[in-house]
């Protein structure tokens, strides 16, 4: 199915791109990034309704600064350039660029001329963010300012026959407020798209470019029983069906009956064809005595994909190798500047020897929440998809020390009843995360008129959104207290529990 209404997005190498593809998205457009250099040909081929740049981090008045075709504008398709986009549009049509006096960062207060069709429906004043230097100081011929802020008098500007808009500030970010409106506006109002497309709309056009693609070879997925690979896998057997081969490394660390469930959901809902690894002793056998985090996570990431590569030899050679990356993981693994704080291990990691010739990754593009949409169309249990995250190296980061297959039996049930006391006291949807820690901790107690000499479990629950900073919640006393008391009661060598009430930072999330 070839999508009628298409956006196209030259991308500049901007920081929000794929937040622009996704507002895009929300307002029911489809879209497609595409680098700058793209030929004109091709994006005429291409037939979009309009055409935004995005931003990016160089100065237009530089030498070997990305630039596109001039002749895109005489395409007679409506442009939105977005801060680098629209000081590149205003130089190719004649206007001036400089740099400005201040650097402009953060949250501003911007005037906008609502009488624009651009700002329609706005407010006069609107909170945006600005993340410029350089700025467009004279508009080029036939344009006029629909937008300013104190330090940028031509903030936005536009030729209104021509439906070239350029802006300075970002309204893909959360930060610019209604910025999705001034992006449906664009492509409402000004581009007249009717917005035909729906997160259905990738499911169909995804299953039909996969089936385009593999045809008849012979595909292999690690399943890790987390959101993203599940989405990936089931997506992938209804492009393939029976060609797709999914290898479930079940290294026992995962959380109480949630191994069975993978089984369960993969095999008898989906008929996929599945080897499910039990590979308990294996992972706990290299881990013995091991007591320092980076160690336990560096022996569980290597072991996984040991695992998965003995395996897939069985298999033999395979075409296509599946990874459910999302764009997050995009974005993180390309900043790579930032200390490191824990080597995250997304189990399902690239496993070096499988014979492969290619990688698919066809969830590259989407943000979380967008993943669980397509969860939901492809018929994933709600239970699975609204998974909260769970760390690849699993409950082995939630044993404070040395692991053992008591302390994990002990972990388990812990975690569970916390989780089950969450979902009866409806928690389970405003907390982002919450889970038992299993501290190396000994401490006396008192059971049945008889001393007890047994393990501290400590609960976490957090708050938060992008999961790099949390606040821990406030459950009430009443849950934490029934929480408590059915955990020493019902779990053999538990004989206290602490909540952690420390936010991130300075603590991280998981205790390990
Ligand atoms: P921290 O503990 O760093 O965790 O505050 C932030 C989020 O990341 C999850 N996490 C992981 N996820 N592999 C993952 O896929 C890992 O190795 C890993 N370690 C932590 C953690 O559960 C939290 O959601």
């Amino acid at each position: 199915m070839k999508n009628e209404e298409l956006i196209i997005i030259l991308d500049f190498y901007g920081q929000y791109n794929q937040l622009i593809a996704r507002r895009v998205r929300e307002c029911n457009v489809y879209s497609e990034v595409v680098p700058y250099t793209t030929p004109l040909e091709k994006i005429k081929s291409m037939n979009p309704k309009g055409i935004i740049f995005t931003g990016g981090p160089a100065s237009v008045y530089e030498q070997d600064a990305p630039m596109c075709d001039p002749k895109i504008f005489e395409l007679g398709i409506p442009i939105l350039g977005i801060c680098y986009g629209m000081q590149l549009m205003s130089k190719v049509l004649g206007g001036n660029v400089k740099k400005g006096l201040k650097r402009e960062y953060g949250e501003t207060e911007v005037h906008l001329n609502t009488s624009s069709p651009l700002f329609s429906n706005l407010p006069n004043n609107n909170t945006c963010l600005m993340s410029h230097t350089d700025l467009v100081d004279s508009l080029p011929n036939d344009f006029e300012v629909i937008a300013s802020t104190d330090n940028c008098p031509i903030a936005g500007m536009q030729n209104i026959n021509k439906k070239f808009y350029g802006i300075q500030f970002h309204p893909e970010v959360n930060n610019t407020l209604n910025g999705t409106n001034i992006i449906r506006n664009f492509l409402y109002d000004i581009c007249k798209c009717t917005g035909n497309w729906k997160m259905s709309s990738f499911v169909q056009d995804s299953v039909k470019n996969l089936k385009e693609k593999i045809g008849d070879k012979k595909v292999l997925c690690a399943l890790s029983g987390g959101v993203d690979s599940s989405v990936a896998a089931v997506l992938l057997h209804k492009a393939v069906g029976k060609n797709l081969t999914c290898i479930f490394v079940d290294h026992g660390l995962l959380r109480k009956n949630e191994a069975d469930e993978v089984e369960t959901i993969f095999r008898n809902q989906f008929d996929i064809n599945l080897i499910r690894v039990n590979a308990q002793e294996r992972f706990l056998s290299k881990l013995a005595g091991k007591t320092e985090p980076e160690e336990k996570r560096k022996i569980i990431g290597e072991e996984f994909i040991r695992v998965f590569e003995e395996e897939a030899k069985k298999i033999g050679k395979v075409d296509f190798l599946v990874q459910g990356t999302i764009y997050p993981d995009v974005i993180e693994s390309g900043l790579g500047k930032a200390a490191v704080i824990k080597s995250h291990h997304n189990v399902g990691g690239l496993p070096d020897y499988v014979d492969f010739e290619e990688i698919i990754e066809p969830l590259r593009d989407l943000f979380k929440d967008e993943v669980r949409k397509t969860g939901l169309e492809l018929g994933i249990p709600e239970k699975l998809v609204f998974r909260q995250p769970f760390p690849g190296p699993g409950l082995a980061i939630r044993i404070i020390g040395d692991i053992t297959e008591e302390k994990l039996e002990i972990l388990k049930e812990a975690d569970y009843i916390f989780r089950e006391e969450i979902a009866n006291a409806n928690l389970d949807k405003t907390l982002n995360q919450y889970f038992a820690v299993l501290t190396n901790l000994k401490s006396v107690g008192v059971m049945g008129d008889g001393r007890t000499y047994d393990y501290t479990i400590a609960l976490r629950a957090v708050t938060t959104t992008d999961f790099m900073t949390a606040t821990w919640s406030k459950i009430p006393y009443e849950i934490l207290e029934k929480v408590s008391s059915r955990i020493v009661n019902e779990v053999k060598h538990v004989n206290r529990v602490v909540y952690d009430i420390t936010s991130k930072p300075p603590a991280t999330i998981e205790w390990e």
